[in-house]
């Protein structure tokens, strides 16, 4: 009882010498005291929340914003549209993706094996998945198997012509003769560095082992000298009208 007293004493002096010396340091010429002081009450304290621990934060994925494929209707050729360019992008990002990963991982090797094997791979997985085949043709192809046709080299002739004019639409939506399938042509251009590194000038962008071994896997490899911008290929999506 006496050391509770005592306590409340002490304290109730310290507070008088500090308002005090407050009052005499902190201000030159004290204010008057306002006619009605007010009780300053501690501002209620919301109810202590047990927090639950934050997840790790995951790494982005850049498929997200592509999660959900448009509605299709093969009747609409918007929709076949839309369709096409959601495949397109979608496969590209998978492919990018691979192919960074192995990049990073310091193998030029491992990356172009993976291209190799991988980029057919994606391209009959997503088709099949989404009732269409997805394909990339090139008029200087690296593959053999993606070589444009001569009806595709002219297509591809005028999507240069296309993109030279500022052409706003670099599509082409082509049904067949019997109307049973839609195939849609859309432009892959090189528009990053790093596709330079395996499609750029050999003297200039490609490192002579990353040469070397496109040597290596495609003996007859046209896929080089490209420049930032050139059209390097074009996506072929056919659809399939369903029976
Ligand atoms: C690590 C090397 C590497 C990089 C980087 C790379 N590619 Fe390729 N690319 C290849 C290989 C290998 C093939 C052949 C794949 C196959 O066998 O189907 C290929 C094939 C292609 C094809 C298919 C047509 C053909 O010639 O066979 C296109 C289109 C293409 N690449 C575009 C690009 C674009 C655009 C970029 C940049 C975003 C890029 N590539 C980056 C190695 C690479």
């Amino acid at each position: 009882m006496r050391s509770r007293y005592l306590f409340g004493a002490h304290t109730l002096l310290s507070l008088l010498i500090f308002t005090t010396s407050a009052a005499f340091f902190g201000c030159k010429k004290a204010d008057p005291p306002p006619p009605q002081r007010r009780k300053i009450s501690p501002p209620p304290q919301p109810p202590r929340r047990v927090e639950a621990p934050k997840p790790a934060p995951q790494p982005r994925n850049p498929e997200d914003s592509y999660a959900l494929p448009p509605v299709f209707n093969f009747e609409r050729d918007g929709s076949v549209l839309d369709m096409a360019n959601w495949l397109s992008t979608r496969t590209a990002t998978v492919m990018m993706r691979t192919l960074r990963q192995e990049m990073a991982g310091g193998s030029i090797e491992k990356a172009i094996q993976t291209c190799q094997k991988t980029a057919g791979h994606i391209e009959r997985q997503f088709g099949k998945s989404h009732n269409a085949t997805v394909q990339r043709i090139s008029h200087r192809n690296r593959n053999p198997a993606n070589l444009a046709s001569s009806d595709e080299m002219k297509l591809i002739r005028q999507l240069k012509q296309k993109i030279a004019m500022d052409s706003p639409t670099l599509h082409t939506l082509l049904p067949s003769e019997d109307k049973k399938t839609k195939t849609v042509y859309l432009p892959i251009l090189v528009a990053m560095p790093t596709c330079l590194k395996c499609h750029g000038s050999p003297t200039k962008d490609i490192e002579p082992e990353t040469l070397a071994l496109l040597k290596k896997y495609y003996p007859q490899d046209r896929a080089t000298g490209f420049r930032i911008g050139d059209v390097r290929g074009m996506w072929k999506i056919t659809f399939q009208k369903s029976p």
